[in-house]
């Protein structure tokens, strides 16, 4: 009796043999906890040169956790590590695993057309059983589910960077979404062991539509002269309790990141007073200051 295994979901087909299209940031992730916790994966991208290195990287991150989990069993670790990278195959077209597969994970590009192009072809080529699930941050998630003919059986599963750390897992439902396909991403969700939340879908679900306007608004505050970054950061970790400050986090999602995410909600919902931009963001974007990954954002990263 497998551990991964939830006694509830008897009734249903169980997710097995799982298809993650996408093997960059969040996509790697989900492969690699997806086969850590005992399913086979299908890993897509579009060149084998991107999943090559793909594969690469996940065997470092591997090979951290077997550092510390087999610390004094290096031939165990070493066991371990190729036991989940051989659950991991990894193709360039679609539409080959996903004729065999029971869900679908797409976390390419955050592009309404390319996913909707990506879906329409998977449909087509997917069984009746497969239920097809996005990673999308921004965008409504019945918009992708309409270019399919499976709106019953399309949702939402939202991970957290990095995948391998973060324990959440944000399960969303369209009105379309059917119950049981509801139930087999939320046991899916708890089969790779994290701890699943449920959400409507509703511009950036849970954790981003409170985590964007707040950033947003720690930004204002340095706009109008009222603090600095340093002080606000300083204020929310000690009198808040919150690990990071607002403009560290910032930094570590990427200013360019927010700023899309602010951009796309503004423009469906321009009244909102919470969606509005900053042209503190803006200016800092449009000079290529994207925080972490350029090294300078609201702070200074060079080492
Ligand atoms: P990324 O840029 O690291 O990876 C995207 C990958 O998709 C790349 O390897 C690219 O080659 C591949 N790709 C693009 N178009 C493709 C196609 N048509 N077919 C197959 N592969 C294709 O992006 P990241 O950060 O992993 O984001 C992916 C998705 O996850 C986006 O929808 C994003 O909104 C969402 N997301 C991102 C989070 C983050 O913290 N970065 C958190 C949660 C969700």
């Amino acid at each position: 009796f497998s551990r991964s295994i939830s006694a509830s979901s008897s009734a249903m087909a169980q997710i097995k043999h799982v298809t993650v299209i996408g093997s960059g940031l969040m996509g790697s992730g989900i492969a690699q906890v997806a086969a850590a916790t005992g399913h086979n994966v299908a890993l897509v991208d579009q060149t084998d040169d991107i999943l090559g290195k793909s594969m690469a990287n996940m065997n470092k991150s591997l090979q951290r956790v077997a550092k510390k989990k087999f610390a004094d069993d290096p031939k165990g670790g070493e066991t371990f590590i190729s036991e989940i990278i051989s659950r991991i195959k990894t193709e360039t077209d679609p539409t080959v695993p996903a004729a065999n597969t029971d869900l679908v994970i797409e976390a390419i590009v955050e592009n309404l057309d390319v996913k909707q192009k990506l879906f329409k072809s998977l449909d087509e080529a997917a069984p009746q059983h497969t239920i097809f699930a996005s990673n999308t941050s921004s965008l409504p998630i019945g918009d992708i589910a309409a270019s399919t003919k499976r709106l019953d059986r399309f949702g939402g599963l939202h991970y957290f960077n990095p995948v391998p750390m973060m324990k959440l897992v944000e399960v969303i439902r369209t009105p379309d979404t059917n119950d049981e396909t509801f139930k087999s991403l939320v046991d899916f969700g708890k089969a790779m062991g994290k701890v699943t939340v449920e959400c409507k879908d509703t511009p950036g679900f849970i954790v981003n539509r409170l985590l964007v306007p707040y950033m947003l608004e720690a930004v204002r505050l340095v706009e109008r002269g009222d603090a600095s970054p340093r002080d606000i950061d300083t204020a929310m970790k000690l009198g808040a309790g919150y690990p990071m400050g607002p403009f560290e986090l910032a930094d570590y999602v990427g200013l360019d990141t927010t700023k899309f995410i602010i951009d796309g909600w503004y423009e469906k919902f321009p009244e909102n007073p919470l969606f509005q931009p900053s042209p503190l963001l803006n200016k800092l974007v449009s000079e290529g200051n994207l925080g972490m990954k350029t090294g300078k954002g609201f702070y200074s990263h060079k080492k």
